[in-house]
């Protein structure tokens, strides 16, 4: 199957992020989200980004109008029945998107393939939702999207070769370099990058060092390009705290238990850059 429309459904960072990059490979892009609001959030951010490469010199401004003109936004579910592959970035609930991933089922061109970014969830449990489990697949982009290289492609339970090879390819298409990955709870990077984001949250809670020492500490002393409480600040306390939960209810291990403070965070509704105050607190 060729490639040519691919729907994005979520128009939150990591969904304007996927519609950037699909974009700038040529692809037409839908991008969905369930309020007007959240699309025109998605579609901002997606045309600061184009405004911030053009001042930088890095696009020309036609490059940058017929990328932005490759992308269109959406409420209606419905439209995504136009799209060839569809990359999926809604919250990490499960329940959420088996619902959703029934009624791409519904929707959906016969031979789509329906791949999601989730953070670790199961890619298997939202197969068993649609008729099409050879068709579903997970495709985990970093964040930020337009900047990192990886994307690690997950084979579920009844994935065929043929999309898990698909979606390989798209991911090179998309500029990306992926990693084959077998479906385990949080699949290989976050199951070692986010203990580690977690431990860093414990080193805090417990007085053994500021954050910007433990940041600094991780900086210079393991090469990180950011310490791992800006990092986590950056990605969202909230999804990180879902994604941690997740990895401890699925192992039942409790060396893998959030971290209170973590856990105390969110609840205050703290989640890092994107409310002004996480770890730390933005001007
Ligand atoms: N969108 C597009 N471009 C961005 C961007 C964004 N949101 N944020 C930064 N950039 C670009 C900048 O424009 C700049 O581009 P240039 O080199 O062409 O000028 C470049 O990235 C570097 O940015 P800055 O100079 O502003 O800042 P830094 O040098 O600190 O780099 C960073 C920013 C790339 C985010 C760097 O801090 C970094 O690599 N951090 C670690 C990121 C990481 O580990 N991500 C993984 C998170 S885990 C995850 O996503 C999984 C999930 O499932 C939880």
């Amino acid at each position: 199957m060729e490639i040519k429309t691919i729907g994005v459904i979520g128009a939150g960072t990591m969904g304007s992020g996927i519609a950037q990059v699909a974009a700038e490979a040529g692809y037409k892009v839908i991008m969905r989200d369930i309020e007007e609001q959240f699309v025109q959030r998605g579609l901002a951010a997606l045309e600061k980004n184009l405004a911030r490469a053009v001042d930088k010199g890095k696009k020309s401004r036609e490059e940058a109008d017929a990328l932005r003109n490759r992308v269109s936004g959406t409420t209606g579910l419905e439209d995504l029945g136009a799209a060839d592959f569809i990359i999926e970035a809604i919250i990490e609930n499960m329940g959420l998107k088996k619902e959703l991933y029934a009624n791409l089922d519904e929707i959906c061109k016969e031979e789509a393939i329906l791949a999601s970014n989730t953070s670790g969830l199961s890619i298997t449990e939202m197969a068993s939702a649609t008729g099409r489990p050879q068709n579903i697949v997970g495709m985990h982009f970093f964040n930020p999207v337009p900047v990192m290289k990886l994307v690690e492609v997950i084979r579920g339970f009844d994935t065929s070769d043929e999309t898990f090879e698909q979606t390989m390819e798209l991911a090179r298409k998309m500029g990306k370099e992926p990693i084959a990955v077998n479906e385990a709870p949080l699949f290989a990077v976050n199951r070692i990058l986010v203990p580690m984001i977690n431990e860093a949250a414990f080193v805090l809670m417990e007085g053994v060092a500021t954050a910007e020492d433990i940041d600094r500490g991780m900086m210079l002393g393991a090469n990180h390009p950011i310490g791992p409480l800006a990092l986590a600040d950056l990605v969202g306390l909230d999804v990180l705290l879902a994604v941690m939960e997740t990895l401890y209810h699925e192992t039942g291990d409790s060396k893998y238990r959030p971290c209170p403070l973590m856990r105390k965070l969110v609840r205050a509704g703290h989640y890092g850059r994107k409310t002004g105050r996480g770890f730390y607190t933005y001007g």
